[in-house]
């Protein structure tokens, strides 16, 4: 199917692409529920020393929930909006007590836990379990709607048509995969390579089109400007 094919697309181009990134080099459910945290208002470049030393102290769930609260919110100095870092605490506390400290397997559980709504959940589920959830994020829904040749905006309509399309585009593979017994791609793969596709080339202004593993898809290629030729066309 075209969705299948997007798909199969857009991972071969993340194969050959993706940042390593120190909680994609050895996944393991805690670092990325810490990673996705560190992430959720703040770059991959200023996370990436942060995540470092955050998992140097506490490796673990269990060290995690063991620490008190001023030992995390001092690892946590600097990446700012610390109600993430008392959350994420909070969290780890509940689960050594409540789950043997180890992390719900599903996106609906771990919607329930503080700190984590449906996009982070969509991503720990995907990336560290396989759930085949889509994850939707600004630069996820800027993707889709370009790719459809919709107008970037956030009304209801809208955003249900993202989610559907989202999941839709990772259900594919799966759905490919029963039918012709090939492997389908490993849903955090995909989830990654669209959040990296919106965050290195299909960018808010001035997208690299030519550089766009799904151009052949896509309803508007080439129709952004970049700033650079906006501003020639103005002269
Ligand atoms: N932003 C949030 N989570 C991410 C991830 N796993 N990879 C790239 N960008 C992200």
């Amino acid at each position: 199917s075209a969705q299948a094919d997007f798909s199969a697309a857009l991972l071969a181009w993340y194969r050959r692409h993706a940042r390593d990134l120190p909680w994609r080099r050895d996944p393991d459910p805690y670092r990325t529920w810490v990673s996705e945290i560190m992430l959720q208002q703040t770059r991959v470049s200023a996370v990436l020393e942060h995540f470092r030393a955050f998992t140097e102290r506490f490796p673990t769930l269990v060290a995690l929930a063991l620490a008190p609260e001023e030992d995390v919110l001092s690892r946590w100095s600097g990446l700012g909006y610390y109600r993430r870092a008392r959350m994420l605490h909070r969290a780890a506390k509940f689960l050594l007590q409540e789950h043997e400290g180890t992390l719900p397997r599903t996106a609906a559980e771990l919607r329930k836990l503080p700190g984590i709504g449906s996009y982070t959940a969509a991503a720990i589920a995907s990336i560290a379990f396989g759930e085949r959830t889509a994850v939707v994020d600004g630069n996820v829904e800027r993707v889709l709607l370009r790719v459809a040749g919709r107008p970037e905006q956030a009304d209801r309509a809208t955003i249900d048509f993202v989610q559907r399309f989202a999941q839709a585009l990772i259900d594919a593979p799966g759905q490919e995969a029963e039918a012709t017994g090939v492997p389908a791609p490993a849903p955090g793969d995909h989830n990654q390579a669209m959040m990296e596709l919106g965050a290195t080339v299909c960018l808010p202004r001035g997208p690299r089109c030519l550089e766009c593993p799904v151009y052949d898809w896509c309803r508007t290629r080439g129709e952004h400007p970049t700033p650079a030729r906006a501003a020639m066309k103005s002269e």
